[in-house]
């Protein structure tokens, strides 16, 4: 079918097509036609699609309206018990999401980040050195994985040597829809076990055991990490809960981690197809501070959609909405609206202004990470750009059954180093 054919009972948002690729026509034809669009779902209540730049913004800042605090990774509609279960910080709405997020912002502001460069820098020579000498590889695991983790496991006090176990219990949280990743599935009876644990994952327990086995160390041995902070931490003369400690650790593992590897690896993906640009970089590396790694993050958008609940009647671009509603906004379609960006299917690295909402469209949750994730895209494309002459594919690249992580699980390449 062209895209000329699409009409709107085509569109199919489910987990099944992003396993084959993005479907950019189906988001073009959202924005064009219905950009406010009820879509019926098999996993629950239907919801709203928000797939327009402004609109998408436009629910982040008004967190009255639109609120977090009924989930908002979960298209599934969760029952009161599960919702007080899962709910971490990113499912708060202010004051309350403001107390959790002060406990650790000040370690990932611009300022602060930036004091993590050199280490972060040398954490990705080792990777790329490391990697570049197999000649031939998978992308994904030997690089993209490999940087994210490690510079996680340095802020939260986690031992090289555990980082593995991490990748893979995270991973079959992301991975909840892929058959591949985990061994049950969101959709299955099974997963019925687990409603009251994030992601209906049995490896998000994993996550909380290795977080308590983490916390006890740090409560006799407080070091100068994050897991220290937490442990010690206090919110109105209150420890953090058992509940709140599991919640942020698991959402600090999980939302630093799968991310920006698909960033890494999309973006070097990208690359490969656009080899005009990729020699941009290389002759202008200074272009990537400037302006190619927020291109990269446009067109790679590694989280597609998160999810709110209006809290009452409103009128969203003409559409009626009522209280109790879903309302899903597409990160993947805003930051390809032709009303915002020129010629938003043409990659390009020198691109300005770029108003890209890869990280959320401000707000409350803008992504807590932004500064660390971006400056992680800049360092790896700085220290692999310059030792490879040439990169391609010697395989299929292969997707994540998900319609939430913008998923590559395996990039074979072979390099040709300079
Ligand atoms: C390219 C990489 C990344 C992308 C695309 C990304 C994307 C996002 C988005 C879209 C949100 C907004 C959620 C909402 O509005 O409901 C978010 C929130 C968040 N991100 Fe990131 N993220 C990335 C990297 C990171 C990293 C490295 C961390 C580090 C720990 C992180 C931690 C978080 C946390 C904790 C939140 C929740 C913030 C809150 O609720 O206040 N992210 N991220």
């Amino acid at each position: 079918m062209t895209a000329g054919e699409l009409t709107l009972d085509d569109i199919d948002l489910g987990n099944d097509v992003f396993a084959e690729r993005v479907p950019h026509e189906m988001f073009a034809l959202l924005r064009k036609e219905a950009p406010v669009h009820w879509y019926d779902w098999q996993g629950g209540e239907g919801f709203w699609c928000v797939t327009k730049h402004a609109d998408l913004v436009a629910v982040h800042r008004d967190t009255e309206t639109f609120s977090s605090e009924t989930g908002a990774t979960a298209l599934e509609d969760l029952d009161e018990d599960q919702i007080a279960a899962r709910k971490s910080m990113l499912d708060m709405d202010p004051p309350g999401h403001s107390r959790l997020r002060g406990l650790v912002s000040e370690l990932f502001t611009p300022r602060t980040v930036r004091t993590y460069e050199a280490t972060l820098r040398e954490l990705t020579r080792v990777v790329v050195e490391r990697a570049l000498a197999l000649g031939e590889f998978d992308f994904v695991e030997e690089i993209a994985r490999e940087l994210p983790i490690r510079v996680l496991a340095r802020l939260l006090g986690v031992p090289d040597e555990d980082t593995g176990k991490l990748i893979v219990w995270g991973d079959g949280c992301i991975g909840n829809t892929d058959p591949e990743l985990t061994d049950v599935l969101h959709e299955s009876p099974e997963s019925e076990k687990y409603r009251l644990v994030p992601f209906r994952s049995p490896t998000a327990l994993d996550i909380f055991d290795y977080g308590h086995w983490l916390a006890d160390q740090r409560r006799h041995d407080a070091r100068d990490d994050l897991v220290s902070k937490l442990v010690h931490a206090e919110i109105d003369g209150q420890k953090l809960s058992s509940q709140e400690f599991d919640t942020m650790f698991l959402l600090l593992v999980v939302a630093g981690n799968e991310t920006t590897r698909q960033a890494i690896a999309h973006g070097m993906n990208t690359l490969i197809e656009h080899r005009d640009e990729w020699r941009r970089l290389q002759d202008s590396p200074e272009l990537l501070r400037q302006t190619g790694a927020d291109e990269i993050l446009r067109w790679t958008t590694p989280v597609l959609h998160f999810r709110r609940t209006a809290t009452r009647d409103v009128e969203l671009r003409g559409t009626s909405i009522r209280a109790g509603e879903k309302v899903v906004v597409w990160y993947i379609s805003a930051n390809f609206d032709e009303e915002v960006f020129d010629d938003p299917t043409h990659f390009d690295v020198g691109r300005s202004p770029n108003r890209q909402v890869a990280f959320g469209g401000g707000g409350p949750h803008y992504c807590l990470g932004a500064h660390l994730a971006k400056l992680e895209v800049q360092v790896m494309f700085e220290e692999l750009l310059p030792r490879m002459s040439d990169m391609e594919l010697t395989g299929p690249v292969e997707r994540l059954r998900s319609n939430f992580t913008n998923g590559f699980k395996r990039m074979p390449v072979r390099i040709t180093t300079s």
